[in-house]
This record gives structure tokens, C-alpha cells and sequence, in this order.
């Protein structure tokens, strides 16, 4: 036998049994001339072995030590350690494995180490408390997912990772064919066209714990590779896509956290926009957006008379707090966010009682005016309020980003607050170019059935039958009904510009298999990163991926990607530019 317990394990219960444990040597400390206290770890914890110092163990060599549990001596327990009551006598250490010095303190000072020191090593990383606990999460939303999917009739199929290229979404990853060089397959941004064929192949429920892979700059939610839980129903409305995937992502939390979600609110994207600026709105903080639009719709204040819509945040005793450095600072970050201004206004006590105004714009708005801004806003002395006035999108997006700026608590704060946002726009905006609409998300999306009508008459109004999961201002995930009727399809097609030889040309190998018989279907994709990141506590995805890409996306424990030999260019018909400069 290699080992009777972990190292997490021994407790006073076992006094007097002979134990053989396995694992790292956490630390060494000698203890007068002949012993020497030697901790050893593994995943489950620490357990002190007192050992005969002659033997030579240093940090990180591997051991397996023989030896009696004993009651440690009084006034030596460690309340902080579960085994601190206990320790292993009469040790007999076998060295499985030496070790270098580690790169990194195992302890929590390895948070304060250059990350790609810490990606380089991560073999070594992954030993620690944290990385053990974020991939052991990980693993317990994967197996909760998948049991959930199979309790619901789901049936897990795999896709291709080798497919052609569609070009649309985000930059793929193209692997060149031996084949038929010069040419390329691209992996998969998502099973979403496989899974759409799925349907129309009869498996009704098809679920996949799925890779995908998206050449996009990386960010704190963003690698190249991540997991979805990729879903997709047959014969279903919205409400049957939402609560199956709430069963999944619900089951999952409860998994990790030991206490299950009461609520999943939901809200249209048109109201997510007009209360919280922002289609992935944290509720766990109020702040919400304040219509003042009407308030001045005879203003005399040019940068307001001029404006479709003026809203404003209020913040709490924000008075003081923010000077004019930060002020400053904020007009800067609305202005990069898209706004022309802001306009801002301090609420203070007046000597006689009343309330008075602070605003390098005081004197342009009346007294009736600034009455109403405080009704509106409910802002007693003290606060701050923050104005844009723009379009009415413009408006709202800033005043989005300014609330998340000011007000979002970190991601490891509670409460857990999930919301589905439903009815997206069909189309976000004109592409400058064509002049045509934009999809919102991609153009197999089923438009909502009371705005059918609307299609080619004011089709910037035509809500479609999207919808996102999002959890304390984090995007989870996204889906859609789709369109399964061929003529409907070609209309959406027509309103984007595709006529029908592009269409086939683009989407041709998905749009036949609709001629077949495609049954009325819908369906979700949850990123898996972002759900477990935010279970664990982590503002980045990377701490609870096993082997991540940094932010430049070069991986410094492998080398990734490496040159490789002319003569495997020379199969696939590559032959490399020299760089650009
Ligand atoms: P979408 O593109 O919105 O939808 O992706 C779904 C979810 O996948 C996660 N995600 C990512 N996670 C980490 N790194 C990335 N680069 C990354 N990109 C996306 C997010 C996101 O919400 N096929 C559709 C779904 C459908 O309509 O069924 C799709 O992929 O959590």
C-alpha cells in the first residue's frame, strides 16, 4: 500500500495507529540537534511528521513517511490546522523524489509573484491551496452540469473541432490541410451550426460540455480556448430553453456554494438599458439610471435642449468623496465611452436650510430645474449626481459604465445575483458601409412573433427571440430560438444585404439540411470559465483554467507557438512571410 490516509485526514481518533503518508515536504524546521519537523502536503492538507534529522528532505522533495499518530504536547496544538492535534513519530521517510527549490512560495505570497513566473511554473502552481480549490470547483460545475443535462433527457454528443470556415463572429483559428493544401479547416467558435443540424437530425435535446476557440484579444473573461455548456431543444418556446438551462447553471452553484438560488430575475434588454445602461447589469448594486429627459424639454441649457434623452446616476455622499481630479477623470471616461460631456452637480446644504447646488453648469439651469433633478434623483445633501445627455443609447451606455465604474463591488462579494435579460434587438445599429442592418447576434435569430410584421417596415424595432444569462454584471451566456422556416430566412437575409447566391455561398452546407424538415428549435451556451471564476471568487478566468494563456497570449510554460519545420510547411503548401515591421 502507498498510503493508508491523506495528509488532511488524522485527527485525534487516530492516536496510536500506524499510518503511511504520501505527499510534498511543505516546510522543514529543525527542532533541536537531532529532530527535525517536517510537514508534509498533498491536496487534502498538512500533517507535522517529527522526524530524525539525518534524513535529507527539503521543500518540495517527495516523500512517503512511516509512523505512529501521537497527541501532540500540551500547548503545542495548531487550532489553525484540521491534523493540529496530532502529529507522526518514530518516522521512517522514503524520498520518492527530490526537488529543486520551488520558482515560488506555496503559500498565498505566490499571489504577489509576476503571474508568468507563476504560468511558467504551473505545474508547480497548481499545488497551492488556491489553484486546488479553484480546479476542484471546476470539476464539481462540470459534474453537476452534466448531471443536470442527463436528468432532463439531454443527450451529449460531440462535434467536430475540424470544420470550414463561416465567416462571421469572432477571428478563428485555421489549420491547414495536408490534403488539399492551401487550404484550411477552422476549429470551432462554437457547435453552433452542428448543433442547429442536430435538431434537424431528430435528437431533440442534444447537450456538450464543449471547447471553443476564438482568436480574440484576451482578457480578464476571455481566453482563446474555453468550455461552454452548449445546448440546443427541439419543439420548445423561450421558457423551456431558460429553465432547462436554469436547472443546469442552478445545480452547479448549489454544488459549489451548498445553498441553491432562489431566483433568476428576468428583464428585457430595453429595460436592462433604460435602468442600468447595460445589457449585463450587477444587481447586487442599486445606482440605477434617473429619466430627466422631460425635466427639460424647455431648457434654455444648449447641451441639454439639443438631446434625445438625459439621464443621471446618483451617488451616495459622493459630494466630498469625488474632487475635481476625479471629476475630471470621470468626465474623460464618459468621453471615452462615447459621451460629448458630463455634466455633474453637487448637492449641498444651503446656510439657510435648504439645499443648494455645486456645478460648473449651476447657472444655466433654473431653480425649477434643479428642484426637479433632485425630486427625480431623491438625492439629499451630500450626494453626487452625474448627468449625460445624447442619443437615447449613448445616454444610457455611459451612464452603464460610470454606474460599474463607481459602484460594482468585487467579484469575490455577494450576493449571487442572477438575471436573464431577454429580447434583444434583432439588429444593433447600420454598417456604415452597406448601409444595411446589423445583426445583433447572428442572423439565424427568430425574430419575436409580435414584431413579424414590423420586419421590413422598421426593422431597428424588431425585438428578437435572444436572449443572455448574466450573473453580478458578468455576460454567462446566450441564446436563441432559431429560425427554422427557409422563407423567413431569406427575408432576415435580404434585410442584411445577403441575396441568395451569398447566402449559399456563406451558410450553404447549414441552410440546405433546412430544406429537410427542421423542427421549430432553440437553444443556450454558458460559458464555463466565467460561471466557476465567479463560484470561486476569481476576477480572472485564467485562476480557474488548469493551464491558461497569459494576457499576450504566448504561453511561457510551453513555448506556444513555436516555429516549425519548412519541410511540415512544405506539406501543407505553407510558405512564411518574413515579419512585417
Ligand atoms: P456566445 O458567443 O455569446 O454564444 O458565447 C456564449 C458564452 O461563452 C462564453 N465565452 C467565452 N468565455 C471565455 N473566453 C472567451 N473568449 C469567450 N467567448 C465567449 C461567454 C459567453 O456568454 N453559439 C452561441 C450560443 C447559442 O446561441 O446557443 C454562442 O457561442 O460566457
Amino acid at each position: 500500500m502507498m498510503r493508508t490516509h491523506r495528509c488532511g485526514e488524522l485527527r485525534i481518533e487516530n492516536v496510536g495507529e500506524t499510518v503511511i503518508l504520501t505527499g510534498w515536504v511543505n516546510r522543514r524546521r529543525e527542532h533541536g540537534e537531532h529532530l527535525a519537523f517536517v510537514d508534509v502536503r498533498d491536496h487534502t492538507g498538512i500533517t507535522q511528521c517529527v522526524v530524525d534529522n539525518a534524513v535529507d528532505v527539503r521543500a518540495e522533495y517527495v516523500v512517503k513517511i512511516t509512523g505512529t499518530v501521537v497527541e501532540r504536547v500540551e500547548g503545542t496544538a495548531n487550532d489553525d490546522l484540521p491534523t493540529g492535534a496530532i502529529e507522526i513519530k518514530e518516522c521512517d521517510v522514503e524520498v520518492l523524489s527530490i526537488a529543486e527549490p520551488p520558482p515560488f512560495p506555496m503559500d498565498d505570497r505566490a499571489d504577489q509573484v509576476d503571474e508568468l513566473v507563476r504560468l511558467r511554473h504551473r505545474y508547480v502552481d497548481l499545488r497551492r491551496v488556491r489553484m486546488q480549490r479553484n480546479l476542484r470547483i471546476r470539476s464539481s460545475v462540470n459534474a453537476a452540469i452534466r448531471s443536470a443535462m442527463f436528468n432532463q433527457e439531454f443527450v451529449e454528443v460531440e462535434t467536430p473541432m475540424l470544420m470550414p470556415s463561416t465567416p462571421e463572429g469572432a477571428r478563428e483559428f485555421l489549420v491547414p490541410s495536408r490534403q488539399k493544401p492551401g487550404n484550411f479547416y477552422a476549429l470551432p467558435q462554437s457547435p453552433q451550426l452542428y448543433k442547429q443540424l442536430l435538431m434537424v437530425g431528430g435528437l431533440d435535446r442534444y447537450f456538450q460540455i464543449a471547447r471553443c476557440l476564438r482568436d480574440e484579444d484576451l482578457r480578464a473573461d476571455r481566453q482563446y480556448e474555453f468550455m461552454q455548456l452548449d445546448m440546443e431543444m427541439s419543439f420548445v418556446d423561450v421558457d423551456d430553453v431558460l429553465s432547462a438551462v436554469e436547472v443546469g447553471v442552478l445545480d452547479a452553484a448549489e454544488a459549489v456554494t451548498g445553498v441553491r438560488p432562489d431566483t433568476v430575475e428576468r428583464m428585457t434588454w430595453r429595460d436592462a438599458m433604460e435602468r442600468f445602461g447595460i445589457d449585463k447589469p450587477d444587481l447586487r448594486f442599486g445606482m440605477e439610471l434617473v429619466e430627466l429627459t422631460s425635466v427639460f424639454a424647455e431648457t434654455g441649457f444648449k447641451a441639454f435642449s439639443s438631446a434625445a434623452a438625459i439621464k443621471a446616476i446618483k451617488v451616495d455622499q459622493g459630494a466630498d468623496e469625488y474632487g475635481r481630479n476625479k471629476l475630471d477623470g470621470l468626465t474623460d471616461e464618459a468621453k471615452s465611452f462615447g459621451a460629448k460631456g458630463m455634466v455633474w452637480l453637487k448637492v449641498r446644504e444651503s446656510e439657510a436650510g435648504g439645499l443648494e447646488f455645486e456645478s460648473p453648469v449651476a447657472k444655466f439651469l433654473s431653480a425649477e430645474e434643479t428642484a426637479a433633478i433632485v425630486t427625480a434623483t431623491e438625492a439629499v445633501a451630500g450626494d453626487l449626481v452625474l448627468i449625460i445627455a445624447d442619443d437615447w443609447l449613448t445616454t444610457c451606455e455611459v451612464l452603464g459604465e460610470l454606474r460599474n465604474r463607481i459602484g460594482r463591488p468585487p467579484v469575490s462579494e455577494g450576493p449571487y445575483k442572477y438575471l436573464w435579460v431577454t429580447d434583444f434587438p434583432l439588429f444593433v445599429g447600420i454598417d456604415a458601409t452597406t448601409g444595411q442592418p446589423k445583426t445583433g447576434h447572428h442572423p439565424f435569430c427568430q425574430p419575436h412573433p409580435d414584431d413579424l410584421d414590423k420586419l421590413e417596415s422598421d426593422p431597428m424595432s424588431v425585438r428578437a427571440q435572444a436572449y443572455d444569462l448574466v450573473l453580478n454584471g458578468w455576460e454567462l451566456g446566450s441564446g436563441s430560438i432559431r429560425i427554422h422556416d427557409p422563407v423567413l430566412q431569406r427575408r432576415v437575409f435580404e434585410l442584411l444585404g445577403i441575396n441568395e447566391e451569398e447566402a449559399n455561398r456563406r451558410f450553404g452546407f447549414f441552410l440546405e439540411p433546412f430544406k429537410y424538415g427542421a423542427p421549430p428549435h432553440g437553444g443556450f451556451a454558458f460559458g464555463i470559465d466565467r460561471l466557476t471564476a465567479i463560484l470561486a471568487g476569481e476576477e480572472n478566468i485564467r485562476e480557474v483554467i488548469a493551464f491558461p494563456k497569459p494576457q499576450s497570449g504566448l504561453d511561457p510554460m510551453t513555448n506556444a507557438p513555436t516555429e516549425v519545420d519548412a519541410s511540415v510547411l512544405e506539406e501543407v503548401g505553407i510558405r512564411v512571410l518574413p515579419p512585417t515591421l
